[in-house]
């Protein structure tokens, strides 16, 4: 979908002040359930892209500051685009030179603008994954991973095609091993509240997505190898080799500024750790290698890509959402756990031997919707790039846009899924946003795998290769969660990542 064919609507302005470009002025505020109508985009008048990024050198470096420091970055893009009464700005974006040359991209801020992103005839996304700088490839082993492949690009299909074949030769192997490694971490944060009061869900869900995916997607426990229980920390070290330039880990602004903004971080400092993951692939990862060796792909090439899609992409992704589940269904408290543990529990019982699989998941909206819910109010990869592949004309809810070939355009997911001309109630986590068929027909709205939820991944695309890996992950975290327990508290603090989330009771199914 492009947002040539995009919607407009009739509701009030979320960013842009009621003016000259509110053509689709509003007359009814939608609800949790009604998102606006569509228009026809051609009604939209025509404007120039507004914004500016400063002076050269001076101007990327006040903007980095603004945006990890005295602003922040919510802060950041929405005080622009208040100013230039646009949802669609240039502006830049971190990390600036040295070690990005060129910070400048248009953003996009809107549900109406973002799904240009997805459309990979208008936007090229080579090198483009972590946005305008590339990590060195030394961290990959000298290759280009997946990730940073565009379509057009002659190993994306196979690439993507082997990841697809992993996640499908092991499906069988999911739903066990993660009951079995989420009642070792259940056990291990009830001994944790016993023992001091409270416990910390993020280190525990760490370890645990770890394990469960090394188990279910390699057939290997880590324990059981050289890697012992080392995986989690040698990951983090390694992320934050290749996104520090992006991160904020809370230390002194100068400092940090100098040590992860303004340099990287030499490879060869992680190089020893990294290897050792590899190794660990190679050993474990046999009956995938030889299928690459039948597509086409080399062991080596297959074994790096495997590393990054299980460590970067898998465990990264888990590492924010799991906790983010956790954060959002705790706040919203013990009435929304009643519910939950009624349908969980019920779903389960009729289904037979108290147990789960993916027929009785698929009969829990509201677990379901709960989990869409979470994906749309924190996106766990906020950020997504592309490259305009030739000139065309995009639209946000009021105007349309000329963007020239060659431009980098910058979505903001967070302000895309909780525009308020499309979800009532934008801000707010509403559980049963999702639930039934006006419920559904919101779920194309929800785009944290770089596509509509209601898009498959293919080949020539660039949605994420797991995506309904992981929708299954975070139901099935729910329904173990809720089968064991009535009720949880929680106390949140923030991460380099994303939320870090301590469980400070653990209350006991009871019916
Ligand atoms: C919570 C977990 C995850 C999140 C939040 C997530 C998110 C994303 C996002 C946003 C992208 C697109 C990035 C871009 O191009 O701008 C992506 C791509 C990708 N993801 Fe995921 N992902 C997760 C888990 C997984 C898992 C479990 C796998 C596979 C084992 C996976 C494999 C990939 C691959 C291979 C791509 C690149 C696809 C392509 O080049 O066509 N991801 N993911």
């Amino acid at each position: 979908m492009s947002s040539l064919t995009s919607f407009s609507s009739t509701a009030t302005l979320p960013i842009v002040p009621r003016g000259k470009f509110a053509v689709a002025a509003a007359i009814a505020k939608p609800t949790a359930s009604n998102p606006s109508p569509p228009q026809p985009t051609t009604l939209l008048p025509l404007r120039k892209i507004p914004g500016d990024y400063g002076p050269p050198l001076l101007g990327p470096l006040r903007d980095r500051f603004a945006y990890f420091y005295t602003e922040g970055r919510d802060a950041y893009l929405r005080s622009r685009s208040n100013r230039h009464r646009s949802t669609v700005l240039r502006l830049n974006v971190p990390p600036g030179p040295p070690i990005a040359a060129d910070p400048r991209v248009i953003a996009l801020l809107d549900a109406a603008s973002f799904p240009v992103l997805f459309d990979t005839d208008l936007v090229e996304k080579k090198d483009l994954f972590t946005g305008t700088f590339m990590p060195s490839v030394s961290l990959t082993g000298g290759y280009r991973t997946l990730s940073y492949l565009d379509p057009s690009e002659p190993n994306h299909a196979p690439l993507k095609k082997l990841l697809f074949h992993l996640l499908s030769s092991r499906h069988q192997h999911v739903i066990p091993e993660f009951r079995r490694t989420s009642a070792v971490m259940f056990d291990t944060l009830e001994a944790g509240i016993s023992a001091k009061g409270s416990a910390d869900f993020s280190a525990a869900s760490d370890k645990a997505a770890f394990d469960f995916l090394c188990r279910s997607l390699l057939g290997t426990d880590p324990a059981d190898t050289e890697l012992g229980p080392d995986g989690p920390k040698i990951i983090m070290k390694w992320i934050l080799f290749q996104l520090g330039p992006i991160m904020t880990l809370g230390l002194p602004n100068l400092v940090e500024d100098l040590l992860l903004h303004s340099v990287r971080l030499p490879p060869a400092l992680v190089r020893k750790d990294y290897d050792r993951l590899a190794g660990f692939f190679r050993r474990a990862a046999g009956p995938v290698l030889d299928e690459a060796g039948r597509i086409g792909v080399s062991r080596e090439e297959a074994v790096h890509n495997l590393v990054f899609s299980v460590c970067f992409n898998a465990f990264g992704g888990m590492n924010i959402l799991l906790p983010s589940l956790v954060k959002w269904v705790g706040r919203a408290g013990a009435r929304l756990h009643g519910r939950l543990a009624e349908e969980v529990r019920s779903v389960a019982r009729s289904a037979g031997g108290g147990g789960l699989s993916m027929r009785s998941l698929e009969s829990m909206p509201l677990v379901k919707s709960a989990v869409y819910e979470c994906l749309r109010v924190e996106p766990p990869v906020p950020l997504q790039f592309g490259r305009a592949k030739r000139d065309f004309v995009l639209s946000s809810h009021d105007a349309r846009y000329e963007v020239r070939a060659g431009e980098l355009l910058f979505g903001y997911q967070p302000f895309a899924t909780k525009d308020a001309r499309v979800f009532g109630r934008a801000e707010e986590f509403v559980a049963d946003r999702f639930v039934g068929e006006e419920g559904g027909r919101l779920l194309r709205h929800v785009v944290w795998s770089n596509g509509p939820e209601t898009q498959a991944a293919t080949v020539s695309n660039k949605q994420c290769a797991g995506k309904d890996f992981v929708v299954l992950v975070a139901r099935m975290l729910l329904a173990e969660l809720f089968l064991r327990y009535d009720s949880f508290d929680i106390e949140v603090g923030t991460s380099a990542l994303g939320s870090s989330v301590k469980l400070t009771s653990l209350k006991r199914a009871s019916f």
